[in-house]
């Protein structure tokens, strides 16, 4: 029975049990350290009425007292933006972009900038092919956030972890970028 749970327990483990046998405690603590780490940024320009040309982002849903246009009162509580923005290596917008992030984000708290956020990184380039999923609130006042990394395939075949974002820029209401410092506990 126990050496049967052993077994099952490495794998689950996958990548990660690597060679050698363990006891459940040791697993649980080899998991611990990250598979894989990256780091990678990303920029959302927001379409506020004049940059439809470079705006990578846009208001689909407002709340009763907003608009599409500009971002609402009240922390934009309401406020639903769907973005396809550009992923790079570095903080530097025109830099090659590696992918794109895809999903949207919804603010959900009126008293403080709070927001969800759902997306992919969608990987377009040689090193890295395939996608990572996040999901998880981003409460944007906090210099670091955790998000879920819920999902991936192709690299990152059925890969879960945490993502840590930052907020590296921040331009009126039309630009930021993101930070994300990706630690996969699950690698295959
Ligand atoms: C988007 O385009 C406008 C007009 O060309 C420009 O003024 C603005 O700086 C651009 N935004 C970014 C973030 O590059
Ligand atoms: C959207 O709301 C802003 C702020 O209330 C306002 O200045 C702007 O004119 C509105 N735009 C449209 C298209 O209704
Ligand atoms: C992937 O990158 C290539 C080369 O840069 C580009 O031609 C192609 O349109 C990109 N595909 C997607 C889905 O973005
Ligand atoms: C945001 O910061 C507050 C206060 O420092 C902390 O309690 C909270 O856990 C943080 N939230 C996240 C998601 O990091």
């Amino acid at each position: 029975m126990e050496v049967r749970r052993v077994i099952l327990l490495m794998m689950v483990g996958g990548g990660g049990a690597g060679a050698g046998a363990g006891s459940p405690q040791q697993w649980r603590k080899r998991v611990r350290e990250p598979c894989k780490k990256l780091v990678l940024y990303f920029h959302d320009i927001i379409y506020n009425g004049h940059n439809g040309k470079n705006a990578t982002s846009a208001i689909v849903g407002a709340p009763a007292w907003g608009n599409r246009t500009i971002l609402a009162g009240q922390n934009h509580f309401g406020d639903v933006v769907v973005f396809d923005d550009p992923i790079t290596l570095d903080n530097n917008l025109h830099s090659p972009p590696v992918g794109r992030a895809q999903g949207f984000y919804i603010y959900n708290k009126k008293d403080i900038f709070t927001s969800s956020l759902v997306f992919s990184f969608v990987f377009n380039c040689t090193h890295h092919r395939g996608t990572i999923t996040f999901a998880g609130a981003d409460p944007l006042m906090n210099k670091t956030r955790d998000i879920s990394v819920i999902g991936g395939t192709g690299d990152f075949f059925m890969t879960r972890g945490v993502a840590t974002l930052s907020t590296d820029a921040f331009e009126g209401q039309v630009y930021f970028r993101l930070r994300v410092d990706i630690n996969l506990y699950e690698c295959w």
